[in-house]
C-alpha cells in the first residue's frame, strides 16, 4: 500500500516525507490550535460547526490561516486529502493543526510575516461500537487546566495525563472536576440524566464548545427531553440516573461506572439509548443493535 498522504504548508505529500522545523512554535511552545472532523462516504460531518470553532480558536489566540489557500479553503483541502488517501468511501477522520509557524524562539509572537504552519492528515476510522453499545468506565480527576478551555489548543498535557490515569485505572475516560463541578471529559463532553432531564455544563471558559454537544442538545430538545445547561456537581452523583460522554469520534457512549461505582442501574439507560437512536436516525445510519 502506498504511504498515507498529508497536507503541509501548501503541498500534498507522503506522510513519511512531511517535515516541520524544530523551531516551529507548535513544537517549542504548543502555540497552535486544532480540529478533529469525521467524514463519512467523503462527506464531512457538521463541518460548518468545526470551521466556526476553528475560527473562534484562531481569534482567541490571534492566529490566522496562511495565505494562498485554494478557493474552496479548508473544506477543499480536507476533501482532496480524503480522496488522495482513498477515503472517499467509508469512515474517516481528518485532523487539522495550525501553529504560529517557525521562528527563532521568543515567547512573544514571531516577526510579522512568519508563515503559520498548516497541517492536515486523514485516517480510516473504525467506529468504537463496543463503547457505544456496552458503555465505558470513567474516573474523576481534578481539573487542573487553564481557564480558556473553550480554545481548542494543542496544549493537551493535562488531557494526556488524565487519559493515561484513566487507562491505568482500566477506564476509557477521565472526567475533570473543578471546584466540585464536573466540567468535561479529557476528550469528551459529559452529560448526566437526572429525573428524566439532560444536564450538561454550560459553554464558557471551562469547557470546549463541543460540536457533538450541540447536536445532542438539539436532538434532546426535539425529543421533548428537558435540557439544563448548568454546573453538574459531583455531590449530585447519587442522583445520576444515567451518564454519558460525547465527541466527534465517540458519538455518544454511556458511562456505566464512575470511579468504580455503578452509575444508575450500571448499564446504558433509556435516555442515552433514545438519544443514540435519534443521533443515528438523523444521519440515516443504521447502527448495530444498541441493546
Ligand atoms: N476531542 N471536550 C474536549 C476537551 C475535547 O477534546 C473534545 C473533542 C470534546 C468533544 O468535542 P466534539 O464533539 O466537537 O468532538 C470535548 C477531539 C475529538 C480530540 O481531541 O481528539
Amino acid at each position: 500500500m502506498s504511504s498515507a498522504q498529508v497536507y503541509l504548508d501548501g503541498h500534498f505529500l507522503p506522510l513519511t516525507e512531511a517535515r516541520v522545523s524544530v523551531e516551529d512554535r507548535g513544537f517549542l511552545f504548543g502555540d497552535g490550535v486544532y480540529e478533529v472532523l469525521r467524514a463519512s462516504a467523503g462527506r464531512l460531518y457538521e463541518e460548518e460547526a468545526h470551521w466556526r470553532r476553528l475560527a473562534s480558536s484562531c481569534r482567541e489566540v490571534a492566529l490566522t490561516l496562511p495565505e494562498g489557500l485554494p478557493a474552496g479553503g479548508l473544506r477543499a483541502l480536507a476533501l482532496e486529502l480524503l480522496a488522495r488517501n482513498g477515503l472517499g468511501e467509508g469512515e474517516a477522520t481528518v485532523y487539522l493543526q495550525l501553529t504560529r509557524g517557525a521562528a527563532p524562539r521568543t515567547h512573544h509572537f514571531p516577526p510579522p510575516g512568519t508563515r503559520p504552519t498548516l497541517y492536515l492528515s486523514a485516517a480510516a476510522f473504525a467506529p468504537p461500537w463496543e463503547a457505544r453499545t456496552r458503555g465505558v468506565q470513567a474516573i474523576t480527576l481534578p481539573d487542573v487546566r487553564w481557564s480558556r478551555c473553550n480554545i481548542k489548543s494543542i496544549n493537551l498535557l493535562p488531557n494526556t495525563l488524565a487519559k493515561q490515569r484513566a487507562r491505568e485505572a482500566g477506564a476509557a475516560e477521565a472526567v475533570f472536576v473543578r471546584d466540585g463541578v464536573l466540567t468535561e471529559g479529557a476528550s469528551t463532553t459529559v452529560f448526566a440524566v437526572l429525573d428524566g432531564a439532560l444536564v450538561t455544563h454550560p459553554n464558557g471558559p471551562h469547557i470546549l464548545p463541543g460540536v457533538t454537544r450541540d447536536v445532542v442538545l438539539a436532538l434532546a430538545r426535539a425529543a421533548g427531553i428537558p435540557v439544563h445547561e448548568r454546573p453538574l456537581r459531583l455531590e449530585e452523583r447519587e442522583h445520576f440516573d444515567e451518564l454519558f460522554v460525547a465527541s466527534t469520534t465517540l458519538d455518544l457512549a454511556p458511562v456505566v461506572a464512575l470511579d468504580g461505582q455503578p452509575v444508575g442501574a450500571g448499564r446504558p439507560g433509556p435516555v442515552t439509548r433514545a438519544l443514540q437512536q435519534a443521533f443515528y436516525a438523523a444521519q440515516g445510519v443504521t447502527p448495530p443493535t444498541l441493546g
